[in-house]
This record gives structure tokens, C-alpha cells and sequence, in this order.
């Protein structure tokens, strides 16, 4: 974005042009107080600011410092050639102070890819910007950047972009008596990054369990990691100061969270939704029955290919949504269905209209399913379980494994399934879906090959009976 100023004599106005929406247009107040609160002079004069390109909708406070800079440039207070090589984020406080705006990595890359060496942001948001390879001039008042263009002062250097603690923290699964088959469900899906849905009564663990993946999953790359950076940065969830996010992220909305919430695009202009904040990371539905039918529906275009597109009135945008699926539900609305201790009053359409919430395109988008039943109370009782560093060690080996070749099925195994697409019987997509997930299954016993044994253990976890009805 270009911003240009144009000081012309006649009587003293202000505006700025270039499809400005109201924050933006709100800047008029904020850069000319700003302006006069760091000593400098306010033009009497006409004053035109113009933000380029016009046909781009322009949004936010990010403008103001590169608006104040603009005017004070056409007045000859700083020097304009100076002013040239500089990119400029922030907004400006009426004192003058220059305030951390979102998406200053977003607009660092930006600044770099168009050739400009610095630039000048509040000193909040300069690791952010330095992650962009690109040098940083972090200023705290107007009045500082004034003399430092006028080169009578060097701000001070940014610490480097991470100075957070880089060892993220998860929930341990150590804290999970029992519940075998849920366990090892877990860490098929985090060794294939499969879609998992824990269907059982309530508290079995499965909220417990959910919340546990993000702690077996691999460290972020550095690629991923920027990503995750840059869509935080632009939905305003990076801390102030900090820098590269490592944290892999792990989204939990409520059940009542309205479709922009979930798929992005809610409020003004065009915002990341939940399915673009979990990119890279885990999005839990927990209760996923009791989301609205539109927003489940709506996660399928990501869970296929990744991204999210959206139209609306402020433009369109594509948003990554590649995200690991996990969900939890009751097997009916009254919880009781699968526990053998407690006697389900749910009538048959309650039940079926429960069911039906899910719909079959949906189910078959998870590769595994599990049944979390009631855990006996000597399983309570007994020892902890296996703690989240050791599973995640055979997690990263498995996925080594498969990037560096996804095993063959050998002919028993290939049998195996064919059988199983009849039987079940099984659509493309879920023939495709057990395929990859024996993949994985052998790829987490070090097997060469995917043979029968690995096919018939992910075949069994396909829906169960009471889901796919
Ligand atoms: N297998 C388990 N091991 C340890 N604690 C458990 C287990 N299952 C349930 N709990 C306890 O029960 C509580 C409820 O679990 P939760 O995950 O919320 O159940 P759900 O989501 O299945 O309704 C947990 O906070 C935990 O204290
Ligand atoms: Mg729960």
C-alpha cells in the first residue's frame, strides 16, 4: 500500500481518499493530535492523503503512522527521500505513541518483497517484523521517529524474534488411566494425522483425551511455524513482544459458535475463523452433534482441500485451514447409549434425529472412530498411563517413515480390503481413507509393507453400527 500527501493553499481540511472504511477514516484525528502532542507542526493548508492502490478496501488503525509521516514529509519536517525507504505499521495513540497494530509480519514481508529496507513499527511488534528478514526500526513516540529520520538519533536495535520460551506446553496423557483402544486411536492419528471422533457416554475422557493430541504431534517446522505466525499476527492473538509462534495450535470453539466464528469472515472485513486460526494445529469439536448442521457442512470444503474461500462485501479471500480434525459426542442425546450401567431414555427419533445431525459425508471424513466406554473402576484405580514424550517419540518415527515412502500393500492385504468395500460396504472415499490409515498403521510398526493384519486393524475403525445407521 502506497501513501501519499498533497498540501495545497486555500482553507485548512483534511481528508483522505482511496476507499478508507471508518477506523481508517478516524486516523484524521488520531495523526493530526498525535502530530501537535510530539511537538511538530500540524499544515494549515488543504491536506489530501491518498492510499494506494484505490480499488483496494482499506481497513484498521495500521495506516497512521505511515499517514503522519506522509503529511509530515509533504511539509518538509522530516526528510521525504528519507521517508522513501521506509515501510511504516502502526497506530497512533493522541499523545503521539505508537501503538502494536495486527498482521506486522504480514506487512514486513510485504515491505521486503517490494524492495524497501526498513521498517518502522511500534517496539511491541518489532520481532514480529524482524521475522521477515527485514530491518526493524522500533519506535515508541512520534517525536523519536521524527528525529531519527532527520538522522539525529539511531532507535535501538530489537532483541532477536524469540524470546519466548521455545518448549510449548500440553496436557500429558500420562494423566489417562486405562482406555486402551482410545490411546492407540490417538496415536494413529497423530502419527498419520488422521481425522479422530470419540464417540462414547459422558465422562469416559474423551474431552480429556482430545486435548491430549497436540501434545504427541511433532514441534512445528520453521515453515509452519511462520504460517501459524502470520495468520495470529493478522487475527491479533500474537502476545505484544513476542515473536515466532512454536506453539502447534489446538482450537476448541463452543458449540454455539456461529458460522463466521468457525469458517472465518465474521464481523468487519474479512477475519480468520476458527478452521484458519487451527491451521497446522487441532481443531476440537467437542459435542459435535449439538454444532449447527451449516457449520459442520461447512467444514468439509477444508477438510478436503485445505483452505477456506470467502466471499463477502469487503472482497474475497482464500485462508489455509489444513487443520487435524478431532470430535467428540455421546452415542445419544441423553448420554446413556453404550454404557451398560445406565438405561438409555432416549425414544427411536430421538435417537435418529440425533444421528441424522451427522451427516454421512461428514462421518466419512474421520479415518478412525472409537467407542470410549465406560473405564472399570480397577482401571481407575491402577497405574498412570503413558506419558506424551514417549508416544510422541514413536509418532515422529512413523511420520519420518511415511515421508520417506508411503509402504506397498502386499496381495493378502490388498484381498483384505477389496472384501471389505463389498461387505461393509465401504465408498471410494472411505476405501482411500483405510488404505492410508493401514498405512499408517504399519508405519508405526516399522513394517516395510502394509500387510492384512494392518488393514484389519484399521478397519476397525470404521463407524460402528449405532453411528452409521
Ligand atoms: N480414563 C480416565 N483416566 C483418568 N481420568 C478420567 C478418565 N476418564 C475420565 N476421567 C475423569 O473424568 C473427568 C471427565 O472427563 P471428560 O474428558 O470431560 O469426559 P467426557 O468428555 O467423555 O465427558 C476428567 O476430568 C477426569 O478427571
Ligand atoms: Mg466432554
Amino acid at each position: 500500500m502506497e501513501v501519499e500527501a498533497h498540501l495545497q493553499s486555500g482553507v485548512p481540511a483534511f481528508s483522505i481518499v482511496g476507499l478508507a472504511d471508518r477506523a481508517c477514516q478516524e486516523a484524521k484525528h488520531r495523526v493530526r493530535s498525535g502530530i501537535a502532542a510530539a511537538g511538530l507542526e500540524w499544515p494549515r493548508r488543504r491536506i489530501t492523503v491518498n492510499l494506494a492502490p484505490a480499488w483496494l478496501r482499506k481497513e484498521g488503525s495500521s495506516f497512521d503512522l505511515a499517514i503522519a509521516l506522509a503529511v509530515l514529509a509533504a511539509s518538509h519536517q522530516v526528510p521525504a527521500e528519507r521517508v522513501g525507504d521506509h515501510a511504516a505499521v502502526g497506530e497512533l495513540a493522541l499523545d503521539g505513541t505508537v501503538r502494536p497494530v495486527g498482521g506486522v509480519v504480514v506487512a514486513a514481508e510485504g515491505a521486503r518483497r517490494d524492495g524497501l529496507t526498513r521498517i518502522v513499527c511500534a517496539a511491541e511488534s518489532a520481532p514480529e517484523a524482524a521475522l521477515a528478514g527485514i530491518e526493524t526500526v522500533p519506535i515508541e513516540h512520534l517525536a523519536e521517529l521524527a528525529s531519527y529520520l532527520r538522522g539525529e538519533m539511531e532507535p535501538h536495535r530489537p532483541v532477536a524474534a524469540n524470546g519466548m520460551p521455545s518448549t510449548p506446553r500440553y496436557p500429558d496423557l500420562v494423566d489417562i488411566r486405562g482406555q486402551h483402544r482410545a490411546r492407540r486411536a490417538l496415536e494413529l492419528a497423530a502419527a498419520g494425522g488422521h481425522n479422530l471422533l470419540l464417540a462414547g457416554p459422558p465422562g469416559t475422557g474423551k474431552t480429556m483425551l482430545a486435548r491430549r493430541l497436540p501434545g504427541v504431534l511433532p514441534p512445528l517446522t520453521v515453515d509452519e511455524a511462520l504460517e501459524v505466525t502470520r495468520i495470529h499476527s493478522v487475527a491479533r492473538l500474537l502476545r505484544p513482544g513476542a515473536g515466532l509462534v512454536r506453539q502447534r495450535p489446538f482450537r476448541a470453539p463452543h458449540h454455539s459458535a456461529s458460522m463466521p466464528a468457525v469458517v472465518g469472515g465474521g464481523g468487519s472485513g474479512l477475519r480468520p475463523g476458527e478452521a484458519t486460526l487451527a491451521h497446522n494445529g487441532v481443531l476440537l469439536l467437542d459435542e459435535l452433534p449439538e454444532f449447527q448442521r451449516p457449520v459442520l457442512e461447512a467444514l468439509r470444503q477444508p477438510l478436503e482441500d485445505g483452505t477456506i474461500a470467502l466471499a463477502r462485501v469487503e472482497g474475497r479471500a482464500v485462508f489455509p485451514a489444513r487443520f487435524q480434525l478431532v470430535g467428540t459426542m455421546n452415542l445419544c442425546p441423553c448420554g446413556a447409549r453404550g454404557d451398560p450401567s445406565a438405561e438409555c431414555s432416549c425414544s427411536p427419533q430421538r435417537v435418529a434425529s440425533f444421528r441424522d445431525k451427522l451427516s454421512r459425508a461428514l462421518l466419512d471424513r474421520f479415518d478412525l472412530v472409537v467407542t470410549v466406554p465406560r473405564a472399570r473402576a480397577a482401571e481407575l484405580a491402577g497405574s498412570h498411563g503413558e506419558a506424551s514424550d514417549r508416544v510422541r517419540e514413536r509418532v515422529v518415527a512413523a511420520r519420518d517413515r511415511l515421508a520417506a515412502s508411503r509402504p506397498p500393500r502386499t496381495p493378502p492385504a490388498d484381498a483384505l480390503l477389496d472384501r471389505a468395500v463389498e461387505r461393509l460396504p465401504l465408498s471410494g472415499r472411505g476405501r482411500a481413507r483405510v488404505a492410508r490409515l493401514a498405512e499408517t498403521v504399519a508405519a508405526l510398526a516399522a513394517a516395510d509393507a502394509v500387510g492384512p493384519g494392518h488393514v484389519a486393524e484399521a478397519l476397525a475403525y470404521r463407524p460402528p453400527r449405532e453411528l452409521a445407521a
